[in-house]
């Protein structure tokens, strides 16, 4: 049975990551030092899975305690990077927390793959290293363009260092740009903990619907879109996880010559994860309000800095590549969503 490392496990989506896994065959572990985290999610893979899965309380800036978990186990034969910090706003109040925490941690676990020669690592990239796109949907050859915000920086950054690990070892690299991760495990066992007040919008809803903020504020509906509101490629969590393992599958069966392996970026692969349409802030209110039968008390405000009018995956390379197929509806990632949140507040 093959043994992946999931960095950032007990994250939203290492959590689902790990069920997806584990439903496919794998055995898994876990490193989590649960700052941006929380233990319960494992209990929640459990109750889905059956499985108890290990989790190293380490963190991955620590390269002695990083490499002590390669060493108890040896057999690792792939890695799947989540563990980094994602809230936009704060990486511009904060850079330097963020580029030592997303890119050290990031270094360690490199060197480590390369030490132990672990043959596939995947690199939980986001949609944030496109920037503010002028032509739609956003393919993965689209030049990237100064990042919008620290975090998207670390991102491209990662990315570039993985492009020169790549052509300097023998792990092979898939690289997953993920859009606007969001909904729910079915089964509510496992969703997305908001830590503090919720700054994306799918959480500042339902915040809003339980009544734990009065009202919704709109970031804007001046923009250049149909009805003036920002629009986004929401992609359901389950689907980002199956990506993930469908990646390592094809790493697996697809090998290549030593020929390939030797031209740059041929050990490297890039692929959009979104469901190729975007949904604009209002639409999203509206599916809200249908499937919930309940009226939202929002108001329109100021735009928000650093976002951009509209971005949207063009998501054919992951669909040809992986096989990633039947993509869950926008509905679904509400109801799915709803559903947890409501479990989380006691209100199911
Ligand atoms: C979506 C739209 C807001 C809250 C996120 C992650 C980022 C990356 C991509 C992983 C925007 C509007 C929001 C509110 C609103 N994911 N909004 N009122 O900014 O696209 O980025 O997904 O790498 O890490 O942060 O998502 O949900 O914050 O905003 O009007 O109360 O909803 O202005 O137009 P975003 P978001």
């Amino acid at each position: 049975m093959e043994k992946i490392l999931v960095a950032g496990g007990c994250g939203y989506i290492g959590s689902h990551t790990i069920v997806d896994l584990v439903q496919k065959g794998f055995e898994v572990i876990s490193i989590d030092n649960f700052s941006r985290s929380d233990k319960k999610m494992l209990e929640g893979v459990r109750k889905i899975t059956g499985k108890e899965i290990v989790n190293y309380e380490i963190d991955l800036c620590d390269l002695t305690a990083t490499k002590k978990v390669f060493e108890e186990n040896n057999n690792i034969t792939g890695i799947i990077h989540f563990a980094a910090y994602k809230a936009v706003g704060e990486s511009v109040e904060k850079p330097l927390l963020y580029f030592r925490n997303n890119l050290i941690s990031l270094i360690n676990i490199l060197e480590c793959a390369v030490q132990f020669d672990v043959p596939n690592f995947i690199f939980s990239s986001s949609c944030s290293v496109y920037g503010d796109v002028k032509s739609l949907p956003v393919n993965e050859e689209t030049p990237l363009p100064e990042a919008a915000s620290p975090y998207g920086r670390t991102k491209q950054i990662g990315e570039e260092i993985i492009f020169d690990t790549a052509n300097a070892c023998k792990t092979r690299f898939i690289m997953l740009r993920y859009f606007n991760p969001v909904g729910a495990h079915p089964s509510a066992e496992i969703g997305e903990l908001p830590i503090g007040k919720p700054s994306n919008l799918f959480p500042s809803v339902f915040y809003t619907a339980l009544g734990k903020t009065n009202e919704l504020v709109v970031h804007g509906n001046d923009y250049e879109t149909p009805d003036g509101s920002c629009i986004r490629d929401y992609i359901h969590v389950m689907d980002i996880a199956e990506a993930h393992s469908l990646s390592l599958l094809y790493l697996m069966k697809n090998k290549i010559s030593e020929e390939e392996r030797k031209n740059r970026n041929r050990n490297v692969d890039v692929m959009n994860l979104g469901t190729g349409k975007g949904y604009s802030v209002l639409e999203v209110i509206n599916a809200f309000e249908k499937i919930s039968g309940e009226k939202l008390n929002y108001k329109i405000g100021a735009r928000r800095s650093g976002d951009v009018a509209a971005i949207f995956s063009d998501n054919k390379k992951a669909i040809d590549k992986l096989g990633w197929k039947n993509l869950k509806s926008l509905d679904e990632m509400i109801l799915s969503a709803w559903r947890w949140t409501k479990k989380l507040n006691n209100k199911l």
